[in-house]
């Protein structure tokens, strides 16, 4: 038996917004999302068994960290007793700030500790289990574009994510602005749950997602970019509104984060085909055809508080190495 396996994600970004639970202990979302996942901004994760197995170990960029979520996440995949692991994951991109590490982490961690255990499941199977790590991380299972599905039994068997396709259906490219390369003041976690406990447009919020799911499917089958920058924007709009008026609200934006969704609006308006994403952090993301990458990235680095841009195509989904 091996001793230990190392598997690599991508990070994703979703194109119509997760953004609340129906289920918070198990994790399960209260609508679907659609996502693209990105080769560039990837997560290498090793788990090995532990010589001496107390309890299970896990370091993020050599740094010892709480095990605690890494284990329950092990132990979905392990043997009742089975043995304790150290897990060491690595991310080439800012920890936490906003840019989905903890999807390509946990993405990476079901993919190496399913091997390592010797536990045969696809992609579907591990994407359930993925979610109860982070309900992004299911989608990080699948390269390209990717619809996460919500489901309807209480036990959560049918929420899993589904790959659309693969990445050279259409292959968009995104441009992130890093404004701010801190941890961001309130997780996802508790930013959800906020906006649920308190904001009066939470149930408005969850009650646009379905259509927009299907209006963002339907322009990345026709590659209909205005189509699915109308969707995107509008969805990242709608749950950033729904966390503003939360009690107390959450401004995940900076001054910078504004200036950049200017200029993505205005490049669109001058022809250019960009638009934007944003999720519980600061950073922009500005998803645009290939050829209007360079043009979209001198932009964004000129703006005012833009630290960092960085570039990326889409990529595969997750995978042993
Ligand atoms: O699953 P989490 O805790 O990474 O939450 C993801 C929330 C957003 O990034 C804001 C939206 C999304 O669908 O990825």
């Amino acid at each position: 038996m091996a001793t230990s396996a190392t598997a690599r994600a991508g990070a994703n970004i979703a194109l119509v917004k997760y953004w609340g639970k129906r289920d918070a202990r198990l994790n399960l979302p209260a609508a679907g999302s659609l996502s693209i996942t990105l080769a560039a901004l990837e997560t290498v994760t090793t788990v090995s068994l532990a010589p001496e197995p107390a309890a299970d170990e896990f370091f993020l960029q050599g740094r010892a960290e709480d095990a605690a979520p890494v284990t329950r996440v092990l132990d979905l995949l392990r043997p009742p007793a089975g043995p304790r692991c150290r897990v060491d994951s690595a991310n080439n991109f800012p920890t936490g700030a906003g840019l989905a590490s903890s999807a390509s982490g946990y993405a990476a961690l079901v993919v190496a500790a399913a091997h390592l255990f010797g536990v045969e499941l696809g992609a579907r199977e591990l994407s359930v289990i993925a979610r109860q790590g982070s309900g992004s991380a299911a989608r990080s299972l699948f390269g390209g574009f990717c619809q996460m599905h919500a489901g309807e039994l209480p036990g959560g068997e049918d929420c899993h994510a589904e790959g659309l396709f693969e990445a050279s259906h259409w292959p968009l490219e995104v441009v992130v602005a890093i404004t701010d390369r801190g941890p961001k003041a309130v997780s996802s976690r508790d930013g959800m749950n906020l906006t649920m406990a308190t904001s009066p447009y939470y149930r408005a919020w969850v009650d646009t997602v379905p259509g927009d799911l299907a209006l963002a499917r339907e322009a990345i089958a026709r590659r209909d970019f205005e189509a699915l920058a109308a969707v995107a924007e509008s969805s990242a709009l709608k749950m950033h509104a729904s966390a503003l008026a939360a009690s107390p609200g959450l401004l995940y934006w900076n001054a910078a984060t504004m200036a950049c969704l200017h200029a993505v609006r205005q490049l669109r308006a001058d022809g250019t085909p960009v638009f934007f994403t944003i999720d519980a952090g600061p950073q922009v993301k500005a998803v645009c055809l290939p050829e209007a990458a360079g043009r979209v990235a001198t932009m964004l680095t000129a703006i005012n508080g833009v630290r960092e841009v960085l570039r990326t195509p889409l990529g595969p989904g997750a995978r042993l190495v």
